[in-house]
C-alpha cells in the first residue's frame, strides 16, 4: 500500500495550498496519507527526529518536507535526511545524481509534469531548441536534463544570461520557470513555439498568474499551458505516481 507523509513547517500561505492539494489528491487516488503541520518555531533537531522516524515507518513509502523551510532550519541538511528510497520530490543527492546519469527511479514532480504535457500534446523533443528560463534545483536543472535525454538540444537561461530575448526567440520549446509575473512577453517567443509556463505567482489583487505574459504570448505560441491549470495539475499528478513508485521499490527492500 503506498503511503506518503507530508511535513509543513511554519505559516507560508502558498505552501500550506500546495499541501492541501497534495492531501486532496491522495483521497483522491486512494493513497494513505498523514500531514504534519509543524509550528514556525520547530527546530532542525526535532525536524530530523521526525524525518528519522518516517524513515523507518513501514506504512509510509514516500516523506516530502514542503519548501521553503522556515529560515532557522538548514534545506539541505533537511533534505540529505531522507531516505532516497522515500524521496518522492527526487531532490536528495542520490537521486539528483541519478538523474544526471540518465538511470532514475524518481524524478522532481513538477519537470516530470512537464515532460508528460509534452508527451500526451504529441510533440517530438528529439532536436528541437529547448531553451528554460530559471535554473533552480527543483526545475530549472532537472528540466534540462529530462529534456537533454530526449534529445533534445538545451539552453538554460537565469538572471545573469545576456541577451535573453535572443535566447528565447529561438526555442521550439520554451520552458518558464523563474518566478516574476509575466516575465516572458509575446515578443519574446518564437512563432509556433510551444510554452510551458512553471510559475505560480500571486499579484496583490490576489490573483495567480504565472511567469508568461498569457494575452500576448497565445497569439504567437502553437502550443502554450495557463496558469492556473496547467502545469500545477500535472506536479500534483507526477507525487502520486512516485508514491505509488515508492511503495513498490520499498516493498522490495
Ligand atoms: N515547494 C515548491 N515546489 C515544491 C515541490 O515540488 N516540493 C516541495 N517539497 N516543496 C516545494
Amino acid at each position: 500500500m503506498p503511503g506518503l507523509a507530508v511535513i509543513i513547517v511554519g505559516e507560508d500561505p502558498a505552501s500550506q495550498v500546495y499541501v492541501r492539494n497534495k492531501e486532496r489528491a491522495c483521497e483522491e487516488c486512494g493513497i494513505y496519507s498523514e500531514k504534519y503541520a509543524l509550528p514556525e518555531e520547530t527546530t532542525q533537531e526535532e525536524l530530523l527526529e521526525l524525518i528519522d522516524t518516517l524513515n523507518n515507518k513501514s506504512s509510509i513509502s514516500g516523506i516530502l518536507v514542503q519548501l521553503p523551510v522556515p529560515k532557522h532550519i538548514d534545506e539541505k541538511t533537511i533534505i540529505d535526511a531522507i531516505n532516497p528510497n522515500k524521496d518522492v520530490d527526487a531532490f536528495h543527492p542520490v537521486n539528483v545524481g541519478k538523474i544526471m546519469v540518465g538511470n532514475y527511479d524518481f524524478v522532481p514532480c513538477t519537470p516530470a509534469g512537464v515532460m508528460e504535457l509534452i508527451k500526451e500534446s504529441g510533440i517530438d523533443v528529439s532536436g528541437k531548441e529547448c531553451v528554460i528560463v530559471g535554473r533552480s534545483n527543483i526545475v530549472g536543472k532537472p528540466q534540462a536534463m529530462l529534456l537533454l535525454h530526449q534529445n533534445g538540444t538545451v539552453t538554460i537561461c537565469h538572471s545573469k544570461t545576456k541577451d535573453l530575448k535572443e535566447k528565447t526567440k529561438n526555442a521550439d520549446i520554451l520552458v518558464a520557470a523563474v518566478g516574476i509575473p509575466n516575465f516572458i512577453k509575446g515578443d519574446m517567443i518564437k512563432e509556433g513555439a510551444v510554452v510551458i509556463d512553471v510559475g505560480i505567482n500571486r499579484l496583490e489583487n490576489k490573483k495567480l498568474c504565472g511567469d508568461v505574459e498569457f494575452e500576448t504570448a497565445e497569439k504567437v505560441a502553437g502550443a502554450i499551458t495557463p496558469v492556473p491549470g496547467g502545469v500545477g495539475p500535472m506536479t500534483i499528478a507526477m507525487l502520486m505516481k512516485n508514491t505509488v513508485k515508492a511503495a513498490i521499490i520499498n516493498k522490495s527492500k
